[in-house]
């Protein structure tokens, strides 16, 4: 049945959402590994956590060559992670506690398992088979060279030679990623119909909606000509604009199919987009009215924590979206990142952050475990799981450390997180610190302040940004009005502490703050919320 379309806000306009790395989350099973049922059994802890909503890494058969991110089957459920009961079960009881659930929806390539691969490696050059996926001959003698320059973003070139059925060597096939995970052909109808069918999928099971993998990936310039931007890639670095693999105008055509079957399903199922996308009229275009609800503002994630820079990347996020209606989706951190109390310099930082990040207006994601202040970890080299430590020649140590299981309990590893002996990466001892337990009764925890910050944040905030002029050097602060009570959110990014005259009343602080009712004494990196006289 068609809904009609009402002007009220919706609830991911505003939502927090907790990033739950399956894998790393909790483990019912007892294999090492996070699966369903430990997400489900942990749910009351994100109720308690105060967020809106859940997204969960993908759960689909596969066979885990990029940790899920290489689909075999997008229509069901790998035994490693649980059953298709489990998800329903997760479904329902996530909606009883007031959470909403997210899946990831990896729609850019498959897992080199998928029925559809090893039919096009058993058919031949130009078939119905090889269309579904970016065959090519190779250049040069023999077709011995790749069809263009491209590369992978784990490193090393983009194409893989296969041997065809008479034995010689044939084609290439392209993964922007890993090997094991073979780029689709976006061109190609069947392929859009079957990502509509697994949209349908999982809309009909109940789900809130997806964030989308790669978003700006999908569709390749014609004729896959070579990149003017041919240097090594990785994830965050590589220029997005003007390269022929990313952000091609095609790509919105996708997406504006894919919001019409969502509003299908009435106005609050929503689509997220993994989005690198640089330019931030370019990112706004993603999230015009008829296309993705939300896309990630890595901006924020990848500016320097500086007030210039935050300044900077707040305005121009919020400047290009209000421009096409949409809120900015904030993020500090996901499982691509090195951990934001590691990569911000220290646990004071993080807490600051994302204090600072909450008081934003529009959605924020949170990382799981990114509450508890975890840091990123130095994963042995035996230990390492991820393919860009193997295709960087073990140069780059990929993306593990952020990816370790989160310690739940107790004073040894595996932390509660599991009943085997050890997690499937390897917990640090220290983290015995650093246990939701441990948290739980500290009230100056990192876990303590973010679901504080949470409640406040429900409670009182809203409303448009308005930055604060004549703060003192390095310092950045905006006020929020429209909420409930105005908020006036201060941040001392600086490794110096600063006082601030601002009259009012203290209503939550990432640090000890110093505050007489006029004068705000803010330690070095911390952040503080006021409501002001
Ligand atoms: C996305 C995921 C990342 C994955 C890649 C390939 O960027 O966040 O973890 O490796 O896509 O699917």
């Amino acid at each position: 049945m068609a809904w009609v379309a009402d002007a009220g806000p919706r609830w991911w306009s505003s939502a927090v959402v907790q990033q739950v790395y399956l894998r790393s989350f909790a483990d019912s099973s007892g294999d090492g590994v996070g699966d369903l049922a430990g997400l489900r059994s942990r749910l009351p802890y994100l109720a308690a956590l105060g967020v809106d909503a859940v997204w969960v890494t993908p759960h689909y058969e596969s066979p885990q060559e990029d940790h899920g991110y290489d689909v075999a089957d997008p229509r069901a459920v790998d035994p490693l992670f649980g059953t298709l009961a489990d998800v329903d079960a997760l479904v329902a009881e996530a909606h009883g506690a007031g959470l909403r659930v997210l899946l990831d929806l990896v729609p850019n390539h498959t897992s080199r398992q998928r029925q559809w691969f090893v039919d096009a490696l058993a058919a031949a050059p130009g078939s119905r088979e090889r269309a579904r996926y970016l065959f090519r001959d190779g250049r040069g003698p023999g077709g011995d060279e790749p069809p263009n320059d491209w590369g992978s973003v784990f490193g090393g070139p983009g194409w893989e030679r296969v041997v065809e059925a008479d034995g010689r060597p044939g084609q290439w096939y392209l993964h922007l990623f890993a090997p094991g995970q073979p780029d689709l052909d976006w061109s190609n109808e069947e392929v859009r119909a079957d990502a509509e069918q697994t949209l349908r999928f999982w809309l009909d099971r109940g789900i809130d909606g997806f964030r989308v993998d790669v978003a700006h990936g999908l569709v390749k310039a014609d004729g896959l000509p070579d990149d003017p931007f041919p240097q090594v890639m990785t994830e965050s670095s590589f220029p997005t604009h003007g390269s022929p693999q990313w952000d091609q105008p095609g790509v919105h055509e996708v997406y504006r199919r894919w919001r019409r079957l969502l509003d299908s399903y009435g106005p609050d199922r929503v689509l997220v987009g993994e989005l690198w996308v640089r330019d931030p009229e370019r990112h706004a275009a993603y999230v015009r009215p008829d296309e993705l609800h939300l896309a990630f503002a890595f901006q924020l994630l990848e500016a320097e924590f500086t007030a210039a820079a935050w300044r900077e990347a707040i305005g121009d996020s919020l400047a290009a979206t209000a421009s096409v209606g949409s809120p900015v989706t904030w993020v500090l951190g996901n499982h691509d990142v090195a951990r934001m109390a590691t990569r911000l310099g220290s646990v004071e930082a993080s807490r600051a952050a994302q204090l600072a990040m909450l008081a934003l207006p529009g959605p924020a994601f949170l990382y799981a475990g990114d509450e508890l202040g975890l840091p990123e970890v130095d994963v042995p080299a035996a230990h390492r799981q991820d393919p860009i430590w193997e295709r960087s020649g073990h140069t780059a140590p990929g993306r593990d450390g952020c990816r370790v299981p989160l310690p739940w309990s107790g004073s040894a590893p595996p932390f509660g997180f599991t009943t085997a002996a050890t997690a499937w990466l390897p917990q640090p001892a220290a983290w015995a610190a650093l246990t939701v337990e441990a948290q739980e009764g500290d009230p100056l925890s990192t876990l303590v302040l973010v679901r504080g910050a949470l409640a406040v944040r429900r409670a009182l905030l809203g409303g448009p940004l308005a930055w604060r002029e004549g703060l003192p050097d390095g310092v950045l602060g905006w006020d929020r009005v429209g909420g409930s009570a105005p908020v006036t959110c201060v941040l001392n990014p600086t490794a110096a502490g600063v006082e601030v005259a601002l009259a009012g009343r203290l209503v939550l602080a990432s640090a000890p703050v110093g505050y007489d009712g006029t004068t705000l004494e803010l330690p070095p990196t911390s952040c503080a919320w006021l409501s002001p006289a």
